[in-house]
């Protein structure tokens, strides 16, 4: 497996398929907070049931696994309208992280404003959830932002959480490593490691995975 790495060794990047995380020990991760790639094809209610299913049983179970018992996982995800009625992808994504030993604990958004994209591309919500036995205490602040789309990275081929968000979340998330099983354009990793935190994370893409590692000036591990 492809690997690259922090100078300092606290933020490592993998290339692979974040569907198996057989090399993260169980309960060694602090927060999981990622934003998967956005629900594109089929835009009915039908496939969005599909979409969060998969989010849920291929991925979630493993971030089960490796997240610590008090720890926090935060997901970044958009909705749509299918031409008749949106699909509420925030609701299908919590049934089915519920059916599979989640709870939810906070739930906010983030705006695209202003914004060049269809009208019903520019909502993101922040869905926060925790393993079902644990809780905890509500958000400080109201987890709302009205944001730009953050300038395209040159290169990155997807569009980031903007850092504002990303960094609100890891405040208020438990200590420990960050894993961002969708690493993208390593916006998470970029945060996490301002803030002084280990970090973790996982893409598949080659090229995307190459242009986060010199987004984040880390080196390839031979
Ligand atoms: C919406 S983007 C993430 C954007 C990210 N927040 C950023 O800062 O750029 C989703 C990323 O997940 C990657 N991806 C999709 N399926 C994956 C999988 N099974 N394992 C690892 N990476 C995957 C895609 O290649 C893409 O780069």
């Amino acid at each position: 497996m492809v690997r690259y790495r922090t100078a300092d060794g606290k933020g490592i990047l993998l290339v692979g398929d974040s569907r198996t995380l057989k090399m993260i020990p169980n309960r060694s991760v602090g927060v999981i907070l990622t934003s998967p790639p956005y629900w594109v094809r089929g835009r009915g209610r039908e496939s969005g049931l599909r979409y969060a299913k998969r989010l849920a049983v291929e991925h979630g179970r493993e971030w089960n696994r490796i997240l610590a018992p008090i720890g926090d996982l935060w997901i970044v995800i958009g909705d749509r309208y299918d031409g008749r009625e949106w699909a509420g992808m925030d609701g299908l994504v919590t049934d089915w992280f519920r059916k599979t030993g989640w709870s939810l604990q906070a739930k906010g958004l983030w705006v695209e404003q202003p914004s060049k994209a269809r009208w019903d591309d520019r909502v993101n919500y922040l869905l926060h959830f925790k393993k079902a036995s644990r809780r905890s205490p509500p958000p400080r602040t109201t987890l709302c932002w009205q944001l730009p789309i953050p300038r395209a990275v040159p290169g990155g081929q997807w569009d980031a959480t903007p850092h504002p968000v990303v960094r609100e979340l890891l405040a208020l998330s438990a200590d420990g490593t960050i894993l961002d099983p969708f690493f993208g354009s390593g916006t998470v990793g970029l945060i996490a490691g301002r803030m002084g935190r280990p970090w973790i994370g996982i893409e598949r893409d080659h090229k995307q995975a190459q242009f986060a590692a010199r987004r984040l000036r880390l080196t390839r591990i031979r």
